[in-house]
């Protein structure tokens, strides 16, 4: 492997985004937000009047999609393009989350997705955040976590972001998809959302991120990647 790769999974809500943000402006290494990619093939296809379900055709634009990645100044979030269109809100919308869902049970689209995931592995280290980065793309990652709280507790935290940026949800009705993507998302056939043999299970429920990203960081340094 050409960079060390720290590959954080779990399912939505666990706090791997905030996790693997802090770890990589820590450690000075990249960030890869592969969900980002999901969603960003789920709007393509949508904008591109392609059924989700319509396999050939979303590979195709999952391997030819125009996306830019421009890193925000200090504090701010990174800034996504697609086909020359700022589409940074819309990427992270709960809307946008559905449509990567049903994208990433095709095979073709993963597959599509592994070379451009592959890529962002480049020195001094990457920080990959996703489903399948320890068991499928970075499968020699010297440290894999596995991220998990209860589903009450992500509906929660959830619930608190899209009400501070204004959009109006039910906490019931986020509990519910929550747990309706947990199981798609650990029963389907490629790539199931499951640990690796070799992860490390962290339980995030009732810690603060501070409290995370100590453990974690102290993983980092036991295995000698800083
Ligand atoms: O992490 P997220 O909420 O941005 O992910 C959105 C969807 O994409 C989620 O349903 C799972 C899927 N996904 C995936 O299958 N594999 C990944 N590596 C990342 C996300």
């Amino acid at each position: 492997m050409s960079a060390p790769v720290i590959a954080v999974d779990g399912p939505s809500g666990s706090g791997k985004g905030t996790l693997c943000q802090h770890l990589a402006q820590h450690l000075g290494w990249a960030l890869l937000d592969s969900g980002a990619l999901y969603r960003l093939v789920g709007l393509a296809g949508v904008k591109h009047g392609i059924p989700l379900n319509d396999e050939a055709p979303l590979s195709d634009l999952a391997r030819t999609l125009d996306v830019r990645f421009e890193p925000g100044e200090a504090g701010e979030p990174t800034a996504v393009i697609l086909e020359g269109e700022d589409v940074s809100d819309e990427v992270r919308s709960e809307s946008s989350g559905a449509l990567a869902s049903r994208v990433a049970v095709l095979p073709g689209v993963r597959e599509a997705l592994l070379g451009r995931q592959k890529a962002f592995a480049v020195s001094p280290g990457l920080v990959a955040d996703g489903r399948d980065m320890g068991t499928v793309v970075f499968t020699g990652a010297p440290l894999k976590i596995f991220l998990i709280a209860s589903a009450e507790e992500r509906a929660e935290r959830r619930y608190k972001q899209l009400i501070n940026k204004g959009e109006s949800v039910s906490l019931a009705a986020l509990l519910e998809d929550i747990r309706a993507r947990d199981k798609r998302d650990s029963e389907r056939e490629v790539a199931p959302l499951k640990p690796a043999d070799d992860a490390v299970i962290v339980d995030s429920s009732g810690l603060g991120i501070d409290e995370v990203f100590g453990r974690v960081l102290a993983l980092v340094h036991e295995r000698g990647l800083i």
